[in-house]
């Protein structure tokens, strides 16, 4: 037996644990500090009652010998595929067929699955800073990393690669800048990847945060993209599902890879669970999306909140605006995790450190607006006082 040398060579924590590791050592240190969570992105509003309600109908099904189910297809419930086209791309003058939809247990599983599609002899382009997943994929199936620095002098904009990258990860709004790209923009990528026979994989977990109409929230809105990207979703940030795990990927047939991918999936992944699936659908229905509106403007207001807080206090900040997170310079030259500890010991805030999505983010922190509105109050005015 030989191990995979690529896996054990990846540094000793995730970057969410060891944030939560490092928190949970305070805590047990201090039992009685009053920790305030603006770290891991993690949502707090509750679901709307339209959405419970699907569940505890799709339980009570589970429960009678008429309407009880078993395993159902492999790649998502026919209904919430045709309610993803219509809702979510119809709607936007986007032609999809359900067929491409794959309903997934959540956008982290296929961000690192759909990688199999490729032979590890494919380079990949990440932005850097980027969401750790995309590097920690990469680097278990030992895949060059060609690295896009995005500095603060362009905005945390990426430039196209300077040579042929195979596979590029893109996520727009941005995690963990914020940044957003303009129609524009986001043609360049497409028009790369057509020119150079790359796929993008597309990470849209945040398109619910964009209000600009310039920022598109989809790159199949780009023409030609249908040919070179897959698009990731989610419904952990746009409805509060990061307990309830349901998302979907948008492989198009003209892709070349829809086949290959249903085989995958048919194969390795049993599909999401029926109520996870109820509770998805439920999003798209008047209630549904009322209740999820009502939350996502809280998150809205909280990134503003923060936003300007920080501003306010001095800091040099970015992101927060189409964007969930917002992304701040340490003060006093601190590095990134001298910052994270800095703020933990000196007055008990929780941020993400900069450098853990990418050697570019050296001396910047996440603060994350899924977070309670009354602890991003407490937290402005601990910092304050420091
Ligand atoms: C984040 O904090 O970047 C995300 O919430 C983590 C995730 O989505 O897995």
């Amino acid at each position: 037996m030989q191990i995979n040398t690529h896996l054990q060579q990846l540094p000793g924590n995730y970057l969410f644990t060891e944030i939560a590791n490092r928190t949970q050592a305070y805590q047990a240190a201090h039992p009685s500090a009053r920790i305030l969570r603006l770290g891991i992105g993690d949502v707090n509003r509750p679901l709307p009652a339209a959405i419970s309600d699907a569940m505890h109908r799709a339980v009570d099904e589970l429960t009678r010998v008429e309407t009880f189910r078993g395993y159902g297809p492999e790649n998502g419930y026919d209904w919430l595929r045709q309610a993803i086209v219509d809702y979510d791309y119809t709607s936007r003058g986007i032609h999809l067929s359900p067929e491409e939809v794959f309903i997934s247990d959540g956008a982290g599983s296929d961000l690192g699955n759909l990688s199999e599609l490729f032979d590890t002899a494919n380079s990949v382009a990440i932005l850097d800073p980027s969401y750790p997943a995309y590097v920690d994929t990469s680097r278990m199936a030992g895949r060059e990393i060609i690295f896009l620095p995005c500095v603060a002098e362009h905005n945390f904009r990426p430039e196209l690669p300077a040579r042929k990258a195979d596979i590029i990860y893109l996520c727009f709004p941005n995690n963990p800048t914020g940044t957003v790209l303009t129609r524009k923009e986001l043609a360049a990528w497409v028009d790369y990847a057509r020119a150079n026979h790359s796929i993008i994989l597309f990470d849209a977990a945040y398109e619910a945060f964009i209000e600009d109409p310039d920022v598109p929230h989809s790159i199949y809105e780009i023409d030609g993209a249908q040919e070179v990207a897959i698009e990731i979703r989610s419904y952990s940030k746009s409805a509060g599902f990061t307990a309830v795990r349901c998302g979907y990927t948008v492989v198009p047939k003209a892709t070349g890879l829809q086949a290959m991918w249903r085989r995958r999936q048919c194969t390795k992944f049993n599909g999401a669970s029926y109520i996870s699936q109820r509770a998805a659908l439920a999003t798209y229905t008047a209630e549904g999306k009322a209740g999820l509106s009502a939350n996502l403007n809280y998150y809205k207001q909280t990134a503003r909140l923060l936003m300007d807080g920080l501003q306010d206090l001095g800091y040099r900040v970015y992101g927060g605006k189409n964007a969930p997170y917002i992304w701040c310079e340490t003060s006093n030259k601190m590095d990134s995790w001298q910052f994270f500890d800095f703020l933990l010991n000196s007055c008990q805030v929780v941020c993400a450190p900069g450098v853990g999505f990418g050697e570019a983010g050296q001396g910047f922190v996440r603060f994350s607006a899924f977070s309670n509105r009354d602890d991003c109050h407490e937290a402005l005015r601990r910092l304050q006082s420091l």
